[in-house]
């Protein structure tokens, strides 16, 4: 077996340097269980960051279902085949009414590229409009679309039928305090009538309900279903982007969106539904679906296959088999309420649903100037500690907790005080 900085030195030589490796000493892990990681020396570490892992790393019904899959049969959607319906079913069973279409895709990016080409062909228009530090995919489509990475390093802005909503951040934001939702509705209003008066017609709005890498942000009240309700008036179709929230995660409802209070158009779904194996979706109505059918088709070799049914599947039967749900909201809302006891300076807020929580840390009380060194600094000494979080937000200054769903009060006692001690130690 190659040790860890024989590896290291091969990644450098033989993989693309844009890959980059997770803290300052990177971790060679060799086994996952559960919410367990184990590095090559046997050191474990509590997994508070991966939420593709869902049920658990290596959960042993998800092996199993993908080992009888791939012993039996691994084909694609052009054969009849149950495995494929009965999880289509399954899944838009846990969906409003009326979204009852699927597409099976691979990755998150997928689903969301596919996404945009249904709205846009819907709409015979290509004007999306987005948030501000948004993220929905690696495809040249969505870092046209996501203003994380085309305002980031290496960015080139948004192109011409991009428009971009300031973040609608209460704390940091444009626009500041608690109810800040009806000035960043505004700014959407605003986009709509500049698309109206240049004669084009929106497609799309695409939002994530808690923005991830816009750093575990909480919508303000009211303004994703005002917000839709503009877009839909003005003909354009509200996108949903589940991929980082979905599946029970927030804990108090299955999909993200539902806190909200809103059913979008077309909804896409990745990261956890297959429970780290690469599957994901766009669900929409069948009104929608019927219309995107104009004779192109749509087909992909790898998506919607046997396997990646038959683990989807599993994972839905062991997210309602095992109360994961109700786990989320149970340990989310006492971590939560943990977390916002402690008094400290650098941090700014606590903020986010069931197990899906963000820490933003900041210098200066008045300024609130982002403490992105500090962030950087806690996420290493975390790990050193035996504790995996990570950091993200436009200013890369909050603090990420988004463990595998089978996350213990025990396991929130752990962050917590390791967390306090940081703190104590160094600030
Ligand atoms: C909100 C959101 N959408 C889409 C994606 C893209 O998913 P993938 O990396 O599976 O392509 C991500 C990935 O982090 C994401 O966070």
């Amino acid at each position: 077996m190659l040790n860890s900085e024989e590896i290291l030195n091969l990644r450098k030589v033989y993989l693309s340097p844009s890959l980059s490796l997770s803290y300052e000493e990177p971790i060679h892990i060799i086994k996952g269980k559960g919410q367990y990681l184990f590095d090559a020396k046997g050191r474990r570490y509590l997994d508070a960051v991966n939420n593709i892992q869902h049920v658990g790393h290596s959960h042993p019904l998800i092996v199993e279902a993908a080992a009888n899959q791939y012993a039996n049969l691994n084909t694609n959607t052009r054969y009849i085949d149950q495995t494929i319906v009965e999880y289509a079913k399954a899944l838009t069973k846990k969906m409003p009414e009326g979204l009852d279409v699927c597409f099976f895709t691979n990755s998150g990016s997928e689903a969301n590229d596919l996404a945009l080409r249904i709205a846009r062909t819907v709409t015979n228009s290509k004007e999306t409009i987005v948030l501000g530090a948004g993220y929905h995919g690696n495809l040249s489509s969505l870092v046209e679309i996501s203003s994380y990475k085309h305002d980031g390093p290496g960015g080139l802005g948004a192109p011409d039928h991009v428009y971009t909503i300031p973040r609608p951040d209460g704390f940091r934001g444009k626009y500041r305090g608690e109810d800040t939702g009806a000035a960043y509705v505004d700014e959407v209003n605003q986009v709509i009538k500049n698309i109206h008066s240049m004669d084009k017609k929106v497609s799309a709005f695409i939002v994530e309900s808690i923005m991830g890498c816009g750093g575990q942000l909480v919508l303000p009240n009211r303004f994703l279903e005002d917000s839709f309700e503009l877009i839909n008036k003005s003909g354009g179709l509200n996108i949903a982007d589940e991929v980082q929230i979905g599946f029970g995660r927030m804990g108090s409802h299955f999909w993200g969106f539902e806190t909200c209070n809103v059913v979008p158009d077309i909804v896409t779904l990745g990261k956890s539904m297959g429970n780290g194996h690469p599957v994901s979706a766009v669900i929409t109505t069948k009104e929608i679906s019927e219309q995107f059918n104009n004779g192109m088709e749509y087909f992909n070799s790898f998506g919607g296959n046997p396997v990646s049914c038959a683990i989807g599947h599993k994972v839905l039967n062991i997210i309602e088999d095992e109360g994961l749900q109700d786990n989320a909201l149970d340990v989310g809302t006492y971590l939560f309420e943990k977390l916002k006891k402690i008094d400290h300076s650098l941090i700014g807020e606590i903020r986010g649903k069931g197990l899906y929580l963000g820490i933003e840390l900041i210098n200066d009380l008045k300024l609130l100037s982002p403490a992105r060194a500090e962030a950087n600094a806690i996420e290493n000494y975390m790990k050193e500690a035996g504790i995996l979080i990570s950091t993200d937000g436009p200013d890369h200054n909050v603090l990420k907790i988004k463990p595998p769903m089978i996350f213990t009060r025990d396991n929130a006692d752990e962050l917590v005080s390791t967390f306090i001690s940081i703190l104590n130690k160094y600030y």
